[in-house]
């Protein structure tokens, strides 16, 4: 076959220069046609948009032909030639086709309308589909659009480790790493394991959370972020947890809670815009083929402020809801964590938006919170969306050592974890605040897919740790 540059199926539906010879590489989706000419619907994952080639049947060797079948992949030099048919602009009139791998009918992806169970245990193929390809350009372009947006107001991206020996959220859901071999554990007299000879000579897991070293950070560097993999061994069995999933976390120096709030908000708002701006085909097709409402729902939360309010009201709106007769599957009354529910109900029923709560009661928000004057609450925010309920999870942090120090020793944290923490609030304390974002619960509002599992290529979920 003529060495031709290949061209990128997205580069090449744009070109106008017809007469031109190109080259293209990609997987057969479909092939259809009469005994004279067919035509193949290519695709080589660049855009959510096949080619097609136009195949005179009689230029071409039928053993060849037998070759070019659903999922194979082949390389075609042809000539650009304006479309009538194929609701591209352009096409392509095949000259030469190499086959460069076949593919025999037992491709799991021969027919189109797969349920999303059955992809995900195919999570191996799964990126060939059109939805996935969709959903993973889209995750790639948000990871640009979030790194541009801190990057351009003088955030500094910061590593923090994913190997740890603190519990940042204290919840106490952390998967244990270790060397030691777990047939022969050593233990003291009191039955407790002990740590001296392991890797790291002490107990040590992967991180839930950046937060505490990103603080470090900020109060050195002034604005931060991170954005990394983050681990979270809970065994809820939902729609919107991973075991492992990825967090984008800024932590700013002299922010109070309301600037943290509107860091929060211009965020959200610039992703979604940019999703808007830099991945319309894919967004199209997803409201096109699952989630009729996506487009508006974006183009929705662009429009709108924010509702800020503080939880305490939050819960009245909630209990009158259920005083009018409004039926919740969990409780609602002062003190308790909202379910996903609840937090639905406030944006989708009551406010139409989304909602910002903030000042949670103190015993379900975590050690670092800045305690108000109260002694009831502490300054949390937590953004709650549309169709996902908690997106963001933030707060300003308590930046006083001996009231810091105070609730680190009620819930009996270990001081020996902490020392390094509360130098922070020792050496040049200072106001500040930081929130996270979960990058999957960003996706999932982004592409209106309904489970968590379909917005990230690998999910790890309970019992779940294939591919
Ligand atoms: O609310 P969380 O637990 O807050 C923190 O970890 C803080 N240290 C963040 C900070 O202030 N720097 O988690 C933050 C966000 C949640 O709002 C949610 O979007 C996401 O992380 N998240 C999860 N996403 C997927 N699967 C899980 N199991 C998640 N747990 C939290
Ligand atoms: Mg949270």
């Amino acid at each position: 076959m003529e060495t031709i540059r290949r061209t990128k199926i997205v580069d090449l539906l744009k070109c106008r220069d017809f007469g031109t010879m190109v080259n293209v590489k990609g997987w057969v989706r479909t092939r259809r046609g009469s005994k004279q000419v067919n035509f193949i619907a290519l695709n080589d994952g660049s855009t959510i948009n096949n080619v097609q080639v136009v195949v005179d049947l009689a230029n071409f060797d039928e053993e060849l032909l037998k070759q070019i079948t659903t999922g194979a992949c082949i390389s075609v030099n042809g000539e650009l030639v304006e479309s009538v048919g194929s609701g591209q602009a352009a096409e392509i009139q095949a000259r030469e086709i190499e086959v460069l791998g076949t593919c025999d009918n037992t491709y799991p992806l021969q027919k189109k309308g797969h349920s999303m169970e059955f992809l995900r245990e195919i999570a191996h193929l799964r990126p060939r589909t059109n939805t996935f390809g969709a959903v993973f350009r889209i995750r790639h372009n948000m990871a640009i659009a979030i790194h541009k947006f801190f990057h351009e107001r003088g955030f500094f991206y910061f590593h923090t480790p994913l190997i740890t020996a603190s519990d940042c959220e204290g919840a106490g859901q952390m998967f244990q790493v270790t060397t030691m071999n777990l047939y022969d554990l050593k233990k003291d007299e009191n039955g407790s394991i002990i740590y001296d000879n392991d890797f790291f000579g002490k107990q040590a897991s992967l991180t839930v959370s950046g937060q505490l070293e990103g603080e470090l950070a900020a109060t050195a560097l002034g604005a931060i972020y991170t954005f990394g993999p983050t681990f979270r061994a809970e065994n809820s069995n939902t729609p919107r947890h991973l075991a492992e999933f990825w967090m984008i976390e800024p932590e700013v120096a002299f922010n109070d809670i309301n600037d943290n709030m509107d860091l929060a908000e211009e965020f959200i708002k610039y992703c979604v815009q940019w999703a808007l701006d830099n991945c319309y085909d894919d967004v199209k097709f997803l409201n096109d083929m699952f989630d009729k409402g996506l487009i508006e729902r974006l183009q929705g939360v662009l429009k709108e402020e924010f509702v800020r309010l503080p939880y305490t009201e939050g819960v009245k709106i909630l209990e009158d809801a259920v005083a009018k007769g409004h039926k919740f599957e969990f409780p609602v009354y002062w003190g308790v964590d909202l379910a996903s529910e609840h937090e639905r109900y406030l944006v989708e029923e009551h406010f139409k938006r989304p909602v910002i709560l903030t000042d949670y009661p103190k015993e379900i928000k975590a050690f670092y919170m800045k305690q108000n004057e109260d002694g009831k609450t502490v300054r949390a925010m937590d953004v709650l969306f549309p169709k996902i309920g908690e997106i963001i999870g933030g707060s300003e942090r308590e930046a006083d050592y001996d009231k810091l120090l105070t609730r680190i020793q009620e819930l009996n944290i270990p001081m020996k974890d902490m020392w390094w923490y509360l130098d922070t609030r020792k050496y040049g304390s200072c106001p500040h605040s930081g929130f996270g974002l979960g990058f999957e619960r960003l996706l999932l509002f982004v592409t209106g897919m309904a489970n968590i599992r379909d917005v990230i290529p690998f999910p790890r979920t309970p019992r779940n740790a294939e591919f």
